[in-house]
């Protein structure tokens, strides 16, 4: 098969979340990292890219087995279910993914099985009796050294088994070199910085055991099977990470598909999405996002993803989230009393991506009641009503006072953006609102309104409230979309603000008839 060659495709920007378990309902953690890489998507959209977002669900494995076996349901069955509630989650954040992967789908099995025929037959897997200890709970493979000092398994591996099991292999330890030349060579392919280094740390004191890539059909059905055994099933982190190829492939990604010798697809439309340019996952699953997977992606003969961003952990009060104390956040009951907006602005705006942030009621109000309502809400309300009732809502001539106060926060945020520094770009947009409330106090338009010599002044701040108004939809775009929209109509503009380009200063026209002033973050005093 000769090299494809699609003059016509242009690579996407290309950005991954981590896929859920469907062993359970959606909870605050999984949103956070769905509406970081959200965000991301947005802005780089905003920003002219053409971008392709993935999120989806890990369906196989012995949890979800067994979680289904305890509701009298088929493993397949059980998934369909929650496949829904998962899949009106996505649309319940509002994302903007373009696709939505499951890996029981048969255009992901197909990849996973090309996968692991391309690594076998390049030598790099091997059959070896296993004889030790099993962690269903983890589904992973236990040594001595995971023991504690007292003899014991930490209690998070659930109930440990004894094994001696025949499985295949693939060989991580030749990698290793590597893979710690490339990750020191590339400082941009884990973020945070100390992320990167907990994985160089890792490397570099440990000798990688190989990998146990499957699971016997007699103890485990629930998988896809090997091509080259089908006495066994993929192990499911195999299976898992190999979404973030699979989709590309079935959108005829020719790099992914000439690696794995499959024909292009033809003549469906074919994306250029590989390399990812961005996988957003969580702290707990970084061994396997910066050790497993390059080397997988370097055993398939594929080129290796830019970036893995990874984020922190929620704990509500202070403490784990854990169902059985029923110490969680619902999202879906935050949105519906809060809004989807307020909920997206909390969580980018009170924790930074990488460390770990502590979700409390209080301090969801407290932001509520004095970013939201008191500040871009007031701020939008305030001037808005005050065009519509000094001036009957007509736009007065161009005026620049605010322009370069403005023209910084946009400059600043692009940068921000860039780095996918969100909580960054939140604080810039804010001082830019604190600004502009400073403005109101400063020049007292109420006051100018009661002297008709001051109706030029008049209208020189009534347009520079309203321009700012306009730049923050645009600015807020990626954030609070909802919002951002709502401006734009209140300030009559039927479009929708999701060009950065279209922040620029100047962009209201001078006699544009705005349309109904309303409270974007109605005030809720309990
Ligand atoms: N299925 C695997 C991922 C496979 S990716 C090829 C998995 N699923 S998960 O449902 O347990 O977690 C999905 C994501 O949610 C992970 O990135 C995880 O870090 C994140 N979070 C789960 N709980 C979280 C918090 N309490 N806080 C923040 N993120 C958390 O792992």
């Amino acid at each position: 098969m000769g090299e494809p060659n699609y003059p016509h495709m242009s690579k996407r920007f290309y950005l991954t979340t981590a896929i859920d378990y469907v062993n359970g309902q959606p909870h605050l953690g999984h949103a956070y990292e769905k509406i970081i890489t959200d965000v991301i998507a947005r802005a780089r959209r905003s920003l002219g890219e053409e971008v392709f977002f993935l999120t989806g669900l890990d369906e196989h494995g012995q949890k979800v087995e067994q979680a289904a076996v305890a509701q009298g349901k088929t493993a397949r069955a059980y998934c369909d279910e929650l496949a829904q509630t998962w899949r009106a989650f996505t649309a319940k954040l509002n994302l903007t993914n373009n696709d939505f992967v499951r890996t029981t789908e048969p255009r992901h099995r197909e990849i996973v099985q090309a996968g692991l025929s391309k690594v076998n037959a390049s030598g790099q897997v091997y059959k070896k009796i296993y004889r030790g200890f099993y962690s269903t709970k983890e589904e992973t493979f236990l040594t001595e050294k995971d023991r504690r000092s007292d003899g014991t398994f930490d209690p998070s591996y659930g109930n440990v088994v004894e094994l001696e099991e025949e499985n295949y292999f693939f060989k991580l330890r030749d990698h290793q070199s590597w893979l710690i030349d490339y990750i020191e060579k590339n400082p941009a392919f884990v973020r945070p910085d100390y992320r990167r280094n907990e994985v160089l740390g890792f490397l570099k004191n440990n000798v990688l055991e190989d990998l146990c890539i499957s699971r016997p059909v007699s103890r485990l059905s629930w998988g896809i099977p090997l091509p080259f055994d089908p006495n066994y099933v993929t192990y499911v982190w195999f299976d898992a990470l190999v979404n973030y190829i699979s989709i590309p492939a079935a959108h005829g990604d020719p790099v992914v598909r000439s690696s794995l010798n499959l024909q292009p697809l033809n003549p469906d439309p074919q994306l250029s999405l590989w390399p990812a340019d961005l996988h957003v996952i969580g702290k707990d699953i970084l061994k396997f996002h910066a050790v497993y997977w390059p080397i997988m992606l370097k055993a398939m003969g594929l080129p290796m993803p830019r970036q893995i961003l990874v984020h922190g952990w929620w704990q509500k009060d202070g403490q784990k989230m854990s169902k059985s104390t029923g110490n969680v956040v619902d999202p879906v009951a935050v949105i519906d009393e809060w809004g989807l907006d307020a909920f997206r602005f909390y969580v980018l705006r009170e924790l930074d991506i990488g460390p770990d942030g502590n979700w409390t009621d209080a301090g969801f109000r407290a932001r509520y009641s004095a970013e939201l309502a008191n500040g871009l809400g007031n701020l939008v309300n305030r001037s808005l009503s005050m065009l519509k009732r000094y001036r009957n809502g007509v736009v007065p001539a161009r005026s620049n006072e605010l322009a370069s106060d403005a023209g910084k926060v946009i400059e600043s945020t692009r940068a921000a953006l860039e780095q996918n520094e969100l909580q960054a770009v939140l604080q810039s947009i804010w001082s830019l609102i604190t600004r502009a409330n400073q403005y109101v106090d400063q020049t007292a338009p109420f006051k100018l309104a009661k002297d008709p010599a001051q109706a030029k002044r008049l209208d020189e701040v009534l347009y520079n409230l309203a321009e700012i108004c306009r730049v923050l939809a645009v600015l807020l775009w990626p954030f609070l979309p909802d919002t951002s929209v709502k401006i734009y109509a209140q300030l009559g503009l039927p479009a929708v603000p999701d060009k950065f380009s279209m922040a620029n200063w100047g962009g209201l026209a001078a006699g544009q008839q705005i349309g109904e002033p309303a409270p974007l973050f109605p005030r809720k005093d309990a």
